[in-house]
C-alpha cells in the first residue's frame, strides 16, 4: 500500500455557490493508530447536501469545517490495523472520517457494517444516514395512515427515492417531485411512486393537482422554496411537513421566504423540522427494517458513484445542481 493519505480540505468559505477552487486536494502520511485506536482504509466517501451548510461560518446545529480542515462526510471502509480488542484488521465499519482515503480513530463513532447483508455503500445510502432519515422523518413525523397522499420533493434523491418507497409499503398513494422527465420516469418506473411531477417543466400547480387529486396530507420537505409555496395551496386540513432539507436555499446569499403561511395556519398544518441526529440512540430498529426491505426487493436504491478522491469536489457540486441520481457516493480505491 502507499503510504499517501490524499485528503480534500476547504480552502475558502463560499458566498452564494460553492466552487471547485474552495476546496484544496492535500497530500499526508498515513496516519499510525495510537493505543487503543484503528487505522481504516475508507473505500466509499457519502457526498451530502448538509455539507454545503459546514463551509459556512454562520451558526448551525453542528459545528463548521474549519478553514484548512478536512472536510466532513461519512465513509465505509476497512480496519487495516487495530489497536482496539472491539476491531480486526479486516473489518468493515461506517464512519466519519470525512474526505480522505485513511483514518484513525479511537472506535466509539465506529459501527461494524457487514457486507453480506447489503452492498457495502449501501450503508451510506438507503440502510445509511439517508434510509434514516426518510425512515424516521415520514414514519414519526408524517405518521401516515393507508391511504393518505403522501408527497416528497427530490424524490429521484438519496433521501426522497426512500421515502416515497416507505409510503407505498405503509399504503399511502405516493407522488414525487423531481427535475426533469428522465428522473420522473425513474421515481414511477424504478422506485415505485404513483405518479412524478417534474417541477421544470412550467405547470409545477396543475401537475400537483393531477398528480394528488385529493389533496395532500403529508408533504416531506426537501428543497424550500418555491415548491413549498405551490404545495402550501394544496395541502389537506391537518396535513403534516416533516421539514427535513431546504437545497434550494442552501446556496442563495437571500434565501426565499414562505409567502403563502397563512395556509398552514387555516389549514391547521404541523410542520416540524428534524435533524436525522436526533434520533441515533434509537436508530437500530430502523437499520434492520429498513435492510430487510432493501433485502426483500420493497425497497430499490440507485447510486451515482465518482471516481477518485479528487473528483468529490466535482461530484459534490452535482449533486447540489441535481446531476445525482440516487445516492451520491465517491469511490476513494
Ligand atoms: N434533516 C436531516 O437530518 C437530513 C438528512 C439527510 C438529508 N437531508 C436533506 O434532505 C434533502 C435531500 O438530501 P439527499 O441527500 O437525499 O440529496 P439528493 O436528493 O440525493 O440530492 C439533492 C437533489 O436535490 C435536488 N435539487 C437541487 N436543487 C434543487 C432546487 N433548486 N429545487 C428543487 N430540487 C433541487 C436535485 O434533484 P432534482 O434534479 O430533482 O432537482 C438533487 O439531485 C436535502 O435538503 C438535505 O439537506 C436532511
Amino acid at each position: 500500500m502507499s503510504n499517501k493519505n490524499i485528503q480534500v480540505t476547504l480552502a475558502n468559505r463560499p458566498t452564494g455557490w460553492v466552487k471547485e477552487s474552495d476546496f484544496k486536494i492535500v497530500e499526508t502520511d498515513i496516519p499510525k493508530p495510537g493505543p487503543g485506536q484503528v487505522l481504516v482504509k475508507n473505500l466509499y466517501l457519502s457526498l451530502d447536501p448538509y455539507m454545503r451548510g459546514r463551509m459556512n461560518a454562520g451558526p448551525s446545529y453542528a459545528a463548521n469545517v474549519e478553514i484548512g480542515s478536512v472536510m466532513v462526510g461519512g465513509t465505509v471502509g476497512e480496519v487495516m490495523e487495530s489497536n482496539n480488542p472491539k476491531f480486526k484488521p479486516g473489518d468493515t465499519v461506517s464512519g466519519y472520517f470525512g474526505w480522505q482515503q485513511y483514518g484513525v480513530s479511537a472506535g466509539n463513532e465506529l459501527q461494524k457494517v457487514d457486507p453480506k447483508i447489503v452492498p457495502l455503500p449501501a450503508f451510506l445510502g438507503a440502510v445509511g444516514m439517508p434510509g434514516l432519515t426518510a425512515w424516521w422523518g415520514l414514519l414519526d413525523i408524517g405518521a401516515p395512515k393507508a391511504g393518505e397522499t403522501v408527497v416528497v420533493s427530490a424524490a429521484a434523491g438519496a433521501v426522497g427515492s426512500i421515502v416515497g418507497q416507505i409510503a407505498k409499503i405503509k399504503g399511502c398513494r405516493a407522488v414525487g417531485i423531481a427535475g426533469g422527465k428522465a428522473k420522473c420516469d425513474l421515481v414511477v418506473k424504478e422506485f415505485g411512486f404513483d405518479a412524478c411531477v417534474d417541477y421544470k417543466g412550467g405547470n409545477l400547480a396543475k401537475d400537483l393537482r393531477a398528480a394528488a387529486p385529493k389533496g395532500i396530507d403529508i408533504y416531506f420537505e426537501n428543497v424550500g422554496g418555491q415548491i413549498l409555496e405551490a404545495i402550501a395551496l394544496q395541502l389537506n386540513p391537518f396535513a403534516r411537513i416533516p421539514l427535513c432539507g431546504l437545497i434550494s436555499q442552501y446556496n442563495e446569499v437571500k434565501p426565499h421566504g414562505l409567502d403563502n403561511l397563512v395556509m398552514l395556519l387555516i389549514n391547521r398544518v404541523k410542520l416540524q423540522g428534524f435533524i436525522v441526529s436526533d434520533f441515533a440512540a434509537h436508530s437500530g430498529k430502523a437499520v434492520e427494517e429498513l435492510a430487510g426491505w432493501v433485502r426483500e426487493g420493497k425497497i430499490k436504491y440507485r447510486e451515482t458513484i465518482a471516481n477518485g478522491i479528487e473528483n468529490a469536489p466535482r461530484a459534490f457540486l452535482g449533486l447540489l445542481k441535481g446531476e445525482n441520481i440516487g445516492k451520491q457516493l465517491v469511490k476513494l480505491f
